[in-house]
Formats: structure tokens, C-alpha cells, sequence
């Protein structure tokens, strides 16, 4: 794999020329993102636009994904932006959407879509898996499997997955990775985005270990608030009200525009290297993109022995 610079030694110095308002032009190259309809994946969609790539938005419903791509188009000239059908909670219909991408190559999928519940009743998939779990880990799990042909015909694939600071303070259960004990919801949410981080991080050393030219980055958004984050009518309208309500808390965190800025960096940075974790520089919260020791990063990399120990038990 020609990118052979470790992993575990991810410098502070590498993100300094960056600036996410003025990013490297990639035409001629096609990125995926999953859940580009909405939140923060609309926000990589948007940005990876302005770059004159052709996106590609992951979306389970396609009046939103075209209600996405037009407001795209609104704000990005000449934008080359489309929809696939993309249901991450229905494993059987992902070889399908990738088949949907009608291309020979993808430089980039970033697997963003997610859910989290608050309610005390556990969820399944159609498919039977906890929702969570499914979703956010197995779904994107699954969609890689269908897309490897796809990114490594491309001189430098991409895999991105989004983390979470969720992530950092739960320890997987290889005996009920699904919580079918003592389901709670935050707990299994947290879950679910160690099982994805965990998964960046192994694919990465996988594809190395095959001597692959694909990489895998895994990244985390920071907090991100709707209260925060720009206005894009009519998918993302707040009041006047919930902006001035939101405006406290952006002390320490951030609108989901800004928390799309380590993925974008994951997809088009060259110095960006597989098996990194980037996030918001700012406490792992907010700010710029970072790939340096911060307490995400720290804590995250904790937790991998400890899985490892029990999975050798
Ligand atoms: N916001 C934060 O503070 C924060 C912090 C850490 C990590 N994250 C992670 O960042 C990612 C994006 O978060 P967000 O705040 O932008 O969330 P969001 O606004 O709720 O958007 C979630 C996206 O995922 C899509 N999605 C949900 N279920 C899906 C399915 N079964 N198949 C395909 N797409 C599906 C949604 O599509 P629909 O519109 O059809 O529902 C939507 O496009 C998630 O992975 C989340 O875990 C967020």
C-alpha cells in the first residue's frame, strides 16, 4: 500500500496548510455519502460538491435526497450531484445500491448516515438486528463489502467512517453485541459507534496487511446542533428563536457545517493517511480538523485492547 506512513503517530503539524474554506479541486472523482440528505452528511455532500466532484447522496428517501441535491445545486454552481436508493436498515438491498451507483470506480464513500433513539424500547431492523447496531455498524459494514470492487479501482479509495465521542466511554459485549440484555439506549448508541470506529480502524489494517491502495480513516464531527447549523430551506429552517436559544452552547460546540469538515478532510486531503482518527481540533468538540492526540483519540485507542482481550477469551 503506498500510503505507509503509521498510524499511530498521527501529527498536529500535517493539518496546518489546511483550510476547509478552500479546498483541493477533485474532478473527475465520484464520492458516496451515506445520510447526504440531512444533517451533517448534507453538509459533506455540499462541500465535496464544491470541488467539482461528482456526489453521490445515500439516501433511504428520495424526495429528500432531491430536496438535498437541489438546494446543492442552489449554492454550487454546475454541481454534479445525484441519488441513489440506500436503506442501511435493509442488509439484502445494499448490493443493490451499490450496483445503483452505475460506475467503475468510487474514490471515497463516507459512511455518515446514523441513528440514535431515546426511547426505552429496544428496536429491531426488518432484518432483526437491534436498529442501532444494524444501522449505524452492520448497514455500513455490509455497503463496504459491496462497494470494495468499486474503491479499489480507484488509485486511492477512500473508506470514511463517522465516529463518536459516544463512542469513547462503552466497551462492546461480545456476548450480546445486539443488547438483547439490559437494552438502554444511550449505552447502545455508544455502542454501535465503537463497533464502526473499531471497524475503520481493522478494515484499515486489513486492506494494509493485503497490500491494498484503499484507506481507511475513521473521523468524529464533534458536537453538532441543528440550532447551530446555517439555515438550508427547506431542509434545515430554524426560527429565529432556536438560533438565538442555540447560540450558548456554541461556546463549545458547533452547527453540523463545521462538523462535516473531518470527513471532507478524510476524502480529500492527501497527507491524510488510513487508520487516523480526525476530529475538531477544539477538545475533540469543535474548530478545524485535527488528527493529533486529543482525549477522543486517546480514549478511543484505550478501548480497543480491551475488546481485543475479551474477543481472545
Ligand atoms: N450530531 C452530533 O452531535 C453527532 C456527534 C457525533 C457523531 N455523530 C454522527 O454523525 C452522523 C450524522 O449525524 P447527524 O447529527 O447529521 O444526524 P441526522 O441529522 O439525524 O441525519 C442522519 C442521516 O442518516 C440517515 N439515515 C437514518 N437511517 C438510515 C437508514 N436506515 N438508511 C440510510 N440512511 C439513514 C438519515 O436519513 P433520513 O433523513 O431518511 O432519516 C439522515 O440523512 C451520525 O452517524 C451520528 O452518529 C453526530
Amino acid at each position: 500500500m503506498p500510503s505507509a506512513a503509521s498510524s499511530e503517530a498521527p501529527s498536529e503539524a500535517s493539518t496546518a496548510p489546511w483550510d476547509v474554506h478552500r479546498l483541493p479541486r477533485a474532478d473527475g472523482k465520484t464520492f458516496l455519502v451515506t445520510g447526504g440528505n440531512a444533517g451533517i452528511g448534507y453538509f459533506v455532500a455540499e462541500q465535496l460538491a464544491g470541488t467539482g466532484a461528482t456526489v453521490v447522496l445515500g439516501s433511504r428517501d428520495a424526495d429528500k435526497a432531491d430536496a438535498a441535491a437541489t438546494s446543492i445545486r442552489s449554492r454550487v454552481p454546475d454541481a454534479r450531484v445525484r441519488h441513489i436508493r440506500l436503506d442501511l436498515a435493509d442488509l439484502a438491498s445494499l448490493k443493490a445500491s451499490a450496483e445503483a451507483l452505475r460506475s467503475d470506480r468510487l474514490d471515497a464513500v463516507v459512511h455518515n448516515a446514523g441513528v440514535k433513539f431515546d426511547q426505552p424500547d429496544r428496536r429491531e431492523t426488518g432484518d432483526g438486528h437491534e436498529a442501532m447496531f444494524g444501522i449505524n455498524h452492520l448497514g455500513h459494514f455490509a455497503l463496504t463489502h459491496w462497494l470494495a470492487p468499486l474503491l479499489a479501482a480507484a488509485p486511492e479509495g477512500r473508506v470514511v467512517t463517522t465516529g463518536s465521542f459516544a463512542a469513547t466511554s462503552e466497551r462492546l459485549d461480545l456476548d450480546d453485541l445486539e443488547s438483547t440484555r439490559d437494552y438502554r439506549p444511550d449505552r447502545t448508541y455508544g455502542r454501535s459507534k465503537l463497533a464502526q470506529m473499531l471497524f475503520g480502524f481493522e478494515l484499515d489494517r486489513r486492506l494494509r496487511t493485503g497490500g491494498s491502495t484503499v484507506r481507511s480513516v475513521v473521523t468524529h464531527p464533534g458536537g453538532a446542533l441543528d440550532s447551530l447549523t446555517p439555515p438550508r430551506p427547506p431542509l434545515h429552517a430554524p426560527t429565529t428563536g432556536e438560533r438565538l436559544r442555540g447560540l450558548p452552547a456554541g461556546i463549545l460546540v458547533q452547527g453540523k457545517e463545521a462538523a462535516a469538515w473531518p470527513a471532507v478532510r478524510a476524502v480529500l486531503d492527501p497527507s491524510v493517511t488510513g487508520g487516523q482518527l480526525w476530529a475538531p481540533r477544539i477538545f475533540g468538540l469543535r474548530g478545524p480538523p485535527g488528527s493529533g492526540p486529543s482525549a477522543v483519540i486517546w480514549r478511543t485507542r484505550r478501548s480497543r485492547p480491551a475488546c481485543g482481550r475479551r474477543a481472545a477469551t
